[in-house]
Order: structure tokens, then C-alpha cells, then sequence
């Protein structure tokens, strides 16, 4: 499967999470490549400090995307591909969203975060319409304060409001997330079955079943 992980919105968690999927994809035993395509190279810092079994980190350039992408594709040497975009609303956005069989689009549980991802919702449409697939996208919730606030909320009505479709799994703000950039080392391996650890499982279990079609995410009324 090809996911890709999306907002117009600097320091929304897209990369966190895509390094704590792609991680977590490949303990669990796949072949996982994840495409950098953030011009930081944060992820590929990130995979060099403690390496995993299964999992490519490979930096890409933007103007490089297509052609990298196709001769992946054709090589077929992994079972998924994760995409870390960055956070602008450039042409290979595009590109990548028309190639991906899911959208993660992480917000915090903000005004302007909520209405960045609309944006891409509504990038995700034009693509829809002009691939003709169906390229289902959910908005993730990060960085989340553990205590229920207004503005958290405000972010369920507000997505209520949109029709957005949403993991039931939120990303809380907890320093596994930042300590990760430090040590190398995703959630999964250091807090297993609890805290972040078992957040980035209930969540890997959620885009499995989208992309399966089983989805029990919490769908709201559109
Ligand atoms: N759930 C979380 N709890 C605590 N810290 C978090 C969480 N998610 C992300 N962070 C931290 O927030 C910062 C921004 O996260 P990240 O780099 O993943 O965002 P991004 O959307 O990829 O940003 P950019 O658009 O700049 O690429 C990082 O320092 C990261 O460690
Ligand atoms: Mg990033």
C-alpha cells in the first residue's frame, strides 16, 4: 500500500507519523521504503541513528519524484510505501496524492491547523476527479493534550461540520514523539503495547482496515 502523509501546515506531526508507521510496518515484517521528500531530510537523519530491519529511508529531490517513483513500482521490491511530503502545497503534492491508496492528513486540534487541512481535502477532490480514483484520505488528530479542552472540542465539532472522516485514534502530545528524533528509536520499539507505542499500533490497525476496506473509523456525517 501506498500512504502518504499530507498538510499545507509546517510542524503538523506528518513526518513523526510517517516514520512511526513505516516503523512499525516493518518490525511487524514488511518490506517498507519510505520516500523523504521534505527538503530537511529530517527522516533520513532520523533512520540513520538506529536502523531497522525492512525499512529504506531513501531522501528524494521533488523534481526526481515521478521517475523514482515509477521504478519502484516496477521493481516491486516492498510491500508498502510511505511518503513524507512537506509542508507546502507544491506540484509533487500533487503527484503523490494522485499515486496514494490512503491520506493521512495530521492536525492539531487548531482553527488554522483544521482549515490547512481542508485545503489538502480539497486538493484530494480535484485529484479525485481528474485520476478517477478513489483515494481515500482521514484526518489524524496530534499532538492532542491528554485532558479533553475546549479546542479539542471545537476540532470534533468543526470536522463534524466538514463531513471530515477521522481516525478514532489521536496522536497525544508525549515526548516518545520527540525523543524519537533523538534516539532513533520509534515508539513501537521503546514503549511497546503502551503510551505512544500502543497509540501507533491502535493507529496502523485503523489504516489497515481503511485500506482493506473494513474501516471502522469514525465516519461523520457528510
Ligand atoms: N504527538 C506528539 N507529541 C509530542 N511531540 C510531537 C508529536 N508529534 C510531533 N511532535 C513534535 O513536533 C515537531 C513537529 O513534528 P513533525 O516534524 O513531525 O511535523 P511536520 O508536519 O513533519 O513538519 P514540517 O511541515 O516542518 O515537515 C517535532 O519536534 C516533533 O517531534
Ligand atoms: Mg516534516
Amino acid at each position: 500500500m501506498i500512504i502518504s502523509f499530507a498538510s499545507s501546515k509546517g510542524g503538523v506531526g506528518k513526518s513523526t507519523t510517517c516514520a512511526c508507521i513505516a516503523a512499525e510496518l516493518a518490525l511487524t515484517g514488511s518490506r517498507v521504503l519510505l520516500i523523504d521528500l521534505d527538503q530537511n531530510k529530517t527522516l533520513a537523519r532520523w533512520a540513520r541513528k538506529a536502523p531497522i530491519d525492512g525499512l529504506t529511508v531513501l531522501p528524494i529531490e521533488s523534481k526526481e519524484f515521478g521517475e523514482f517513483f515509477r521504478k519502484q513500482s516496477a521493481a516491486g521490491n516492498y510491500d508498502h510505501i510511505c511518503i513524507d511530503l512537506p509542508g507546502t502545497r507544491e506540484a509533487t503534492m500533487f503527484k503523490v496524492l494522485a499515486r496514494s491508496d490512503l491520506v493521512i492528513i495530521p492536525a492539531q486540534a487548531s482553527e488554522p491547523d483544521l482549515r490547512e487541512a481542508l485545503v489538502v481535502v480539497s486538493d484530494i477532490r480535484d485529484v479525485r476527479e481528474e485520476t478517477q480514483r478513489p483515494i481515500p484520505y482521514r484526518l489524524l488528530l496530534t499532538k492532542v493534550f491528554p485532558l479533553r479542552s475546549r479546542v479539542t472540542d471545537f476540532a470534533y465539532q468543526e470536522m463534524e461540520r466538514h463531513g471530515l472522516p477521522m481516525f478514532r485514534t489521536a496522536l497525544v502530545e508525549r515526548s516518545a514523539y520527540r525523543e524519537m528524533f533523538l534516539n532513533g528509536q520509534p515508539p513501537t520499539q521503546g514503549e511497546a503495547g503502551k503510551g505512544a507505542g500502543a497509540e501507533v499500533q491502535a493507529l496502523l490497525a485503523e489504516i489497515q482496515a481503511v485500506i482493506g476496506g473494513d474501516a471502522d473509523t469514525l465516519r461523520i456525517a457528510s
